[in-house]
């Protein structure tokens, strides 16, 4: 049965409610892990619109299970998360935050509202597909530990065991309309470097006197660039950068230390390791070196994304099917880190982009900046498209469960 022509007709219907929709959220973000009304929102929604119960499993996060035909035979899953950045908005906007400082800047009012429209399709086709589709809302994307390992520890993808898992993310760098897609490695683990190097301040003049920090701290700098470009199997991806050094001296003073903090992403678990203890082996052995004092801590972000590759390769050839092969693109790696990643490192998992840019209305400002607004057209693809990937793969699952 072709449900092309069904699931967009939906989804034309309800964008003028999904945009609502999300400019409620948008009015309303909430920090990571704190998305108490989001949560109460949520729940009251799915629940008016009939679409069943929201599970809170944690205090802020929780699913929704909508039945299809035969809905104990298999279960899938889609997620969204619900969080906002600590971000004072710019944009001139009528739902403009309310919550001034912080603000959805990473797109996940439209994931949430895409969600929820792709429910609302999901419920309308119920007898068109089989098992049970398990909606996702994920709290606290934006904040080590990750709201995605929590609701995995709190069973998430158990009771029964989830066979698959679909998200998407806003991508300004994509015209709205458009999505993107990469089998195989997407996203990079990514890792925070905190340095602090203890040396001994007094006048600039006299620095034979003192041990001065502030060089140290460029040497360090210079040599960690070592690990990923000298260390690193050219194979894979990784990369380093400093992005805080505070050395608070003056033109005549050298300071007693200097702070620095960083970034570290890569895609291969064992090199990740590897490099953490390389990392911190260069700060001490130069702070050593110069009889200063080395204090570094890598602290551990989300693990790499990857998208199953039959999984993947089949949401692709879909999404065509759905919108048209000039609407489908390939994604570039791409080394941020995000904790849908823990989904894909426990069952196959497909993480896809949604175009959101308009460069007309000037719509195409980056991810976590003040001024990041999408093109709402976007929400339209964010839902059907959604519905229809979860439609596919639940059928699919359940024929080949059933073969
Ligand atoms: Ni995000």
């Amino acid at each position: 049965m072709n449900l092309e022509p069904q699931i967009q007709e939906i989804a034309r219907k309800i964008s003028a409610d999904l945009i609502e929709t999300r400019r409620h959220l948008h009015m309303h973000p909430e920090l990571s892990f704190q998305e108490f009304q989001t949560t109460e929102f949520l729940a009251s929604y799915v629940e008016e619109k009939g679409y069943g119960t929201l599970e809170r499993i944690t205090e802020t996060g929780g699913y929704v299970d909508l039945k299809g035909v035969n809905p104990d035979s298999s279960i899938i899953a889609l997620r969204a998360d619900i969080d906002a950045l600590p971000i004072l908005e710019q944009n001139e906007v009528e739902y403009r935050s309310k919550n001034p400082g912080v603000m959805h800047a990473c797109g996940h009012d439209v994931h949430t509202t895409s969600l929820l429209g792709a429910m609302e399709i999901l419920h309308q086709l119920k007898e068109f597909w089989q098992g049970t589709i398990r909606c996702i809302f994920q709290p606290g994307e934006e904040r080590i530990p990750g709201g995605a390992s929590i609701m995995i520890n709190e069973g998430v993808l158990k009771n029964p065991d989830v066979q698959s898992i679909q998200g998407q993310h806003v991508m300004p760098l994509l015209p709205a309309g458009t999505v993107g897609f990469r089998p195989g490695l997407y996203m990079a683990s990514a890792d925070e470097i905190y340095i602090r190097i203890k040396g001994k301040g007094g006048h600039g003049a006299h620095p034979h006197m003192n041990i001065d920090p502030v060089t140290i701290a460029a040497s360090i700098i210079q040599e960690l660039q070592f690990v990923v470009s000298r260390h690193a199997k050219p194979a894979i991806p990784n990369v380093l950068s400093i992005g805080k050094v505070i050395a608070e001296g003056a033109t005549n003073v050298i300071p007693d230390e200097v702070y620095m903090e960083g970034t570290f992403r890569t895609y291969n678990e064992e090199w990740r390791a590897e490099a953490h203890k390389l990392i911190a082996k260069t700060a001490q052995n130069i702070c050593a070196i110069h009889d200063a004092k080395c204090e570094v801590e890598v602290r551990k972000g989300y693990p790499f994304l990857k998208n199953d590759e039959n999984l993947t390769a089949l949401a692709r050839s879909r999404a065509e099917k759905y919108l048209g092969t000039d609407k489908v693109v390939d994604l570039e790696i791409w080394p941020a880190g995000e904790d849908f990643a823990y989904y894909s490192q426990i069952i196959p998992a497909c993480f896809y982009r949604l175009g959101t840019a308009n460069e007309e209305k000037g719509l195409n400002s980056m991810l976590h900046t003040p001024n990041f607004n999408v093109d709402e057209k976007s929400l339209e693809v964010g839902a059907g498209l959604m519905a229809y990937l979860a439609i596919c793969e639940a059928n699919e699952n359940h024929n080949s469960k059933a073969g």
